[in-house]
């Protein structure tokens, strides 16, 4: 007769102990986008809200970004490396399939052996790796998880595009997420659609890269479809994600949705009637869209400045290619 397996035993909640991130140096003005598309400053601000965004240096990696964001989450919470045994990266514009990103980020911070992973969810990368991150912690197959979420979208954007050269921008968060007696995580609301992948996707195109002319993949997108879909689906995903907590939208402190256009995050603001009270996120201003990295990003940001207060309840929500969608309500660390 066979034996039952040992099961392991996790923590019975989990939550966010430290939030890190990482800007690249360079900022690249509204005006110095429009030296490769036919745009203006007055255009991409009314119709993103974006002022400036930054780039990363033509050698620094995702994996320099996400070691950068990664040390300073494992910094501010006081954290030796050696305790991670978790590390998750969003990221979708790690340039290679294997070996992921997240093997060489937790060498470099010191956190070997721990297991290594990247996921590719796009815009909802960090609320996917928060997710799962949570679910590893409460079901004992990792203690403390590090999330880190970093984006290079300046090797992947064809900077002729009038869609995306102004759009996407570089950068890196992360959280460290540890067991704990109070639930500091609620659940997730995630979801996909396939049905919709081309909205956003890679193509090749004859572009100049960093590399010299030639074909090249990048991302392409359709603007109007995407936005849409946005303004109109995801504040239902918030509401539920919000019930799923046991809250209403009167107990949320602070709203960090995916910095994808300031339009959406203003949709999003008046779909919910968020009371006034609520502090929005609006990093895209001097961010850009970063994709993955936007949400840690910008909390931590909102942190920074005392907009976000350790303990306050925050509603995150991450949308983008795929089509993914996921979001959840935080305690801020
Ligand atoms: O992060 C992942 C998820 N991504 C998103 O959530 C992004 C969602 N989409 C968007 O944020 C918006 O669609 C964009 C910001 C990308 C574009 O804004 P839009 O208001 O949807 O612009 P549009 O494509 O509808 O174009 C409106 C007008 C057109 O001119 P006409 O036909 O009205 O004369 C375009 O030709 O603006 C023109 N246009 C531009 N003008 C100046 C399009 N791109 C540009 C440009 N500069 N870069």
């Amino acid at each position: 007769m066979s034996r039952a397996l040992a099961v392991p035993t996790g923590s019975p909640f989990a939550r966010i102990v430290s939030l890190g991130s990482y800007r690249p140096s360079r900022v690249i003005t509204n005006a110095e986008i429009c030296e490769t598309i036919d745009s203006t400053d007055a255009w991409i601000q009314e119709r993103s809200g974006i002022v400036e965004r930054r780039r990363a240096a033509p050698d620094e990696t995702v994996a320099d970004m996400g070691v950068a964001a990664g040390a300073k989450a494992l910094a501010a919470a006081g954290l030796d490396p050696q305790s991670i045994d978790l590390v998750i990266a969003a990221t979708a514009t790690h340039p290679y399939q294997t070996p992921a990103a997240a093997t060489e980020i937790t060498d470099r911070l010191g956190a070997t052996p721990a297991a290594a992973l990247d996921i590719s969810a796009a815009c909802a990368g960090f609320c996917y790796g928060i997710a799962m991150a949570s679910d590893a912690v409460r079901a004992g197959s990792a203690t403390r998880v590090l999330v880190i979420a970093v984006e290079k979208l300046s090797d992947w954007v064809d900077k002729t595009d009038r869609g995306t050269a102004f759009l996407f921008a570089d950068g890196a968060g992360a959280a460290v997420v540890e067991g704990s007696t109070t639930a500091g995580i609620g659940p997730v609301v995630w979801g996909s659609d396939g049905a919709q992948k081309d909205a956003i996707t890679m193509s090749v195109s004859h572009i100049e890269h960093r590399d010299g002319l030639g074909e090249f993949p990048v991302l392409t997108m359709q603007g109007q479809a995407v936005f849409r879909w946005a303004i109109g689906d995801i504040a239902p995903v918030c509401r539920r994600a919000v019930q799923a907590a046991g809250l209403t939208l009167d107990d949320i402190d602070v709203f960090v949705p995916h910095q994808a256009n300031m339009r959406i995050t203003d949709a999003l603001v008046r779909a919910l009637k968020l009371p006034p009270t609520v502090r929005i996120a609006r990093d895209i201003r001097t961010a850009g869209n970063t994709s993955a990295a936007s949400v840690p990003l910008a909390l931590d940001r909102m942190v920074e400045l005392g907009e976000a207060r350790s303990g306050d309840t925050a509603l995150l929500v991450g949308f983008g290619a795929g089509l993914t969608y996921a979001a959840q309500v935080v305690t801020v660390p």
